[in-house]
């Protein structure tokens, strides 16, 4: 398969990242693809990446690297890494192990089902999507220390790269400086004291991003540990940051927290074992459902893009969505059919409703709820050569979460709580609905769609990928998996080709830019209503085989993929 992206792009893009034991944080380029044989790392931002790829040189392992760059990814890109909102990490370890661990952000103790309706009973989406009460309890900090047993390099050693580049700075990209514009209004609105994404004059490329009080709140989780964001000093900055702003988060919310491991999700598809987060992560009911459909066709001999893939491939998105909001919530809350839902017998009874050739009707498929859900959250892809590996995805939400920084900690808190359904029944903030089991309750994680995998073969990894992408997240990786199971595409185009989604409500077919024009045609003949959009995602994915560590950041942002 020709790879499709701009050449002159790539001219610009593929300017090597050197993995060396130092990294220049003022002067650093973009790389979107490696290969080599001792280890990878891919994330959203090339000095994430670049810490990542040292702390393997220095004989850390993939939990090792993957922890370093999440911290990085909390400096360096603050639209989406944090360490104020939470995620999900899928770990592979070379003896055979698989472990998925949930640090998802929680409902504050105080947080009740109705918080977000005003006295008419109406949703008040402003107050779930910004400022002190959107936040949910973070997360991330938690789940760094409980996969802390995982790795083998002392956690100051990790922490530090994040610790540098939040005091002595790091010049911003292009991207960088157009989102901190954009947001300019939201920041200065959300806050209650002076914050270091604010300047008199607007961001460009190339200007230092310097984070003190940042690098002040790593220094303490560097000493104290995971008291040094949920006890002490940082907790006490984080309630008296919400009670300036009425938020809800308080000093025994923090003390309560923890991560929990989950028992993955797995799946076989076709000589593969693909290993998942389940439960609150909605993609690991939804991947496994797409693929246990796709299973009962030779979808194979349809073809990359053609009219007959495509055409199947969105029915089956279709599907498994409009079971999404219905049935799916916090399983620490919510009794969730889980095991009905992945059944032989209900995938069976669910392609009963498919028709070929011809666009489904959301409104005859069924009663669902379905919820969108904001689609800034970072993906990070981690191999050792070892065999162990690491996807991590990790989101405040929205890009920057709720805009809101904690004074005086200089941290993003999440915009987390609007995950949930705020007014279950009732359209969210981009017009659709989620259902009961994932209402608001004290204590409770917000559904999420954050779908990190790693997939094996013969009990070794082939495949570690992940993407943000709120509701997207789990059509993009499912349409990334077939790409190289079925397709045999190769890593770049399997990453970087145009990608398509559907989520049975709104009942439209959103694809990129990019996606061939005479499909989308002939798509609209079949009946479909046809958007096109933004990009779709930012997959990160690295392939092993046999021995050769292949990654690939997606061409969609700034990501890197680095290794040595
Ligand atoms: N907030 C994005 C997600 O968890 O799916």
């Amino acid at each position: 398969m020709k790879y499709l992206i701009s050449p002159a792009f790539f001219l610009v893009l593929v300017l090597a990242v050197t993995a060396q034991d130092k990294f220049n944080p003022y002067q650093y380029s973009i790389s979107k693809h490696f290969t080599g044989a001792n280890g990878a790392v891919v994330a959203a931002h090339p000095l994430a990446s670049q810490v990542g790829v040292m702390i393997l040189r220095k004989g850390g392992n993939a939990v090792d690297a993957a922890i370093a760059t999440q911290l990085a990814l909390a400096v360096v890109y603050p639209g989406a890494g944090n360490i104020g909102g939470g995620g999900f990490m899928v770990i592979h370890l070379s003896g055979g192990k698989d472990l998925t661990l949930d640090f998802r952000e929680k409902a504050p103790l105080k947080g009740s089902r109705d918080m977000y309706l005003d006295a008419n009973g109406n949703a008040d989406l402003n107050k779930s999507q910004h400022g002190h009460l959107a936040a949910g309890v973070p997360g991330a900090v938690a789940g760094i220390f409980k996969a802390m047993p995982y790795a083998r390099l002392p956690f100051k050693q990790l922490i530090q790269p994040a610790i540098d580049l939040a005091a002595k700075g790091f010049v911003i990209t292009g991207a960088e400086a157009a989102d901190l514009n954009d947001d300019r209004e939201l920041f200065v609105k959300n806050n209650t004291r002076p914050t270091a994404f604010v300047k008199d004059i607007p961001w460009k490329a190339g200007d230092t991003l310097v984070q003190k009080e940042l690098a002040e709140t790593l220094i303490r989780i560097r000493d104290q540990g995971k008291k040094g964001f949920y006890e002490g000093k940082t907790a006490r900055l984080i309630v008296a940051e919400m009670d300036r702003g009425k938020g809800m988060i308080s000093l025994e919310d923090l003390k309560k927290y923890d991560a929990v491991w989950r028992d993955a999700s797995v799946f076989e598809y076709k000589g593969h074992r693909v290993v998942t987060m389940p439960l609150p992560s909605s993609g690991g009911v939804l991947l496994p459902m797409m693929m246990k459909m796709t299973a009962r066709f030779p979808i194979d001999s349809f073809g990359f893009h053609t009219p007959k893939s495509v055409q199947l491939m969105t029915e089956i998105e279709r599907l498994a969505y409009a079971d999404r909001a219905k049935f799916l919530g916090d399983p620490d809350f919510y009794a969730v059919p889980v095991k009905t839902l992945l059944s032989d017998d209900y995938i069976t009874s669910r392609l009963r409703l498919y028709q070929p050739d011809t666009a489904g009707d959301s409104r005859r498929i069924a009663s669902g709820d379905v919820t969108k859900e904001s689609e800034e959250t970072t993906h990070l892809s981690v191999a050792d050569k070892e065999g162990n590996a690491v996807s991590l995805t990790t989101t405040l939400n929205g890009g920057y979460g709720s805009h809101t920084v904690v004074g005086g900690a200089g941290f993003l808190l999440n915009n987390e709580m609007d995950d949930f359904s705020v007014k279950p029944g009732v359209p969210n903030m981009y017009g659709a609905v989620g259902g009961e089991a994932n209402a608001i309750a004290p204590g409770k994680r917000m559904l999420s769609s954050m779908t990190p995998v790693i997939v094996l073969r013969s009990g070794k990894p082939v495949y570690v990928t992940g993407t943000p992408g709120g509701t997207t997240i789990t059509t993009s990786l499912y349409q990334t998996l077939l790409n190289l199971i079925d397709f045999k595409l190769s890593a770049l185009d399997a990453v970087n080709q145009p990608k398509f989604h559907m989520q049975w409500l709104p009942d439209t077919l959103y694809v990129e830019k990019e996606f061939p024009e005479a499909l989308k045609a002939t798509m609209e003949r079949m009946g479909y209503k046809v958007n096109s959009r933004g990009h779709i995602g930012r997959t990160e994915l690295i392939v092993i085989d046999n021995g050769k560590i292949e990654a690939v950041g997606d061409f969609r942002g700034d990501d890197t993929a680095a290794g040595y």
